[in-house]
């Protein structure tokens, strides 16, 4: 052997054993990490992981993009954010324990996503989550009516999205089931956070009177003597549509006015009505 090729195999052999070296740290790290158990305690709920399929239809419905952000109350082992964040979103996971916290800020880096998956040690009900433009939970259902108020104080058309459990009588907006590569918690419940409009309301043409049951409108509209029921009348976030003696209103409901147009047997036209009390 000559003195180059003995250089040459020296480095060779240097490499290899930094390698091993290094894989050998790494497969330490992992083993050292802390590994969770399907159904150990947490504050409020247990820890049972979202089945990755239904965690990708979760956010398919709530239609997440690059402009969102994602913020899941009790986020486990981090799965929802980190998947979120792979879609381009900014996701924070709201989680209490601490060991649960660490691990998903390991998986977020291995995942490549540290810069728009962040993860807080805190407890969700003493938790600020008004700047979320999307929700998701896997909780239980007193827990979920326990959010339910600051939920609907988020602003209209904030997307909520629920393994499993419903939010008491306010009903789901979408209901869906994934089958392949789920077994178990399957089913995502979603809603949009509904615009606030019960009360009273000035049209041009008269007085509009909302009653409303979360997205689910009634009321009347009075002109002059006339005064004609509202039919079929629905929230989705700021978007309002209802029906008044065979017109069909649809408009934007942006804090204390509402515009859009209407259709009736007469043509289309425009409406815009102001808040005229509550
Ligand atoms: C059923 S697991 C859902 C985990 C994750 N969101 C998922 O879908 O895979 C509920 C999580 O909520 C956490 N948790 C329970 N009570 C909490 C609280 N008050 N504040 C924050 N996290 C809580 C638990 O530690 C657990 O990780």
């Amino acid at each position: 052997m000559n003195a180059s090729q003995f250089v040459r195999q020296s480095l060779l052999a240097l490499c290899l054993s930094v390698t091993t070296a290094c894989g050998f740290v790494q497969l330490q790290l992992e083993k050292d990490q802390y590994q969770p158990q399907v159904g150990q305690e947490g504050k409020d709920v247990i820890w049972v992981p979202t089945p990755q399929a239904l965690v990708e239809k979760m956010l398919d419905m709530a239609k997440v993009t690059p402009e969102d952000y994602v913020i899941d109350l009790g986020s486990g082992d981090g799965r929802t954010v980190i998947t979120a964040a792979k879609r381009g979103a900014r996701a924070l996971g709201i989680e209490y324990n601490p060991d649960m916290v660490e691990l998903s800020k390991h998986n977020a880096a291995k995942a490549g996503v540290s810069d728009r998956a962040a993860f807080v040690k805190a407890d969700l009900f003493e938790s600020d989550f008004s700047q979320a433009t999307a929700i998701t939970l896997f909780l239980l259902p007193d827990i979920n009516l326990k959010l339910r108020p600051k939920i609907l104080d988020l602003k209209p058309g904030t997307r909520i999205v629920s393994n499993s459990f419903t939010m008491g009588d306010w009903q789901a907006d979408e209901t869906a089931t994934v089958g392949n590569g789920c077994s178990s918690w399957c089913t995502a419940l979603f809603w949009l956070v509904p615009a606030k409009v019960e009360g009273s309301w000035q049209l041009p043409q008269g007085a509009l009177t909302l009653k409303q049951n979360f997205q689910m409108v009634s009321g009347e509209l009075k002109s002059g003597a006339n005064s004609t029921p509202i039919t079929n009348g629905k929230l989705r976030g700021d978007q309002i549509a209802f029906t008044a003696g065979g017109a069909q209103y649809a408009g934007r409901v942006s804090g204390d006015a509402m515009q859009g147009s209407v259709q009736s047997g007469g043509g289309n036209g425009q409406w815009s009505a102001t808040r005229a009390g509550k």
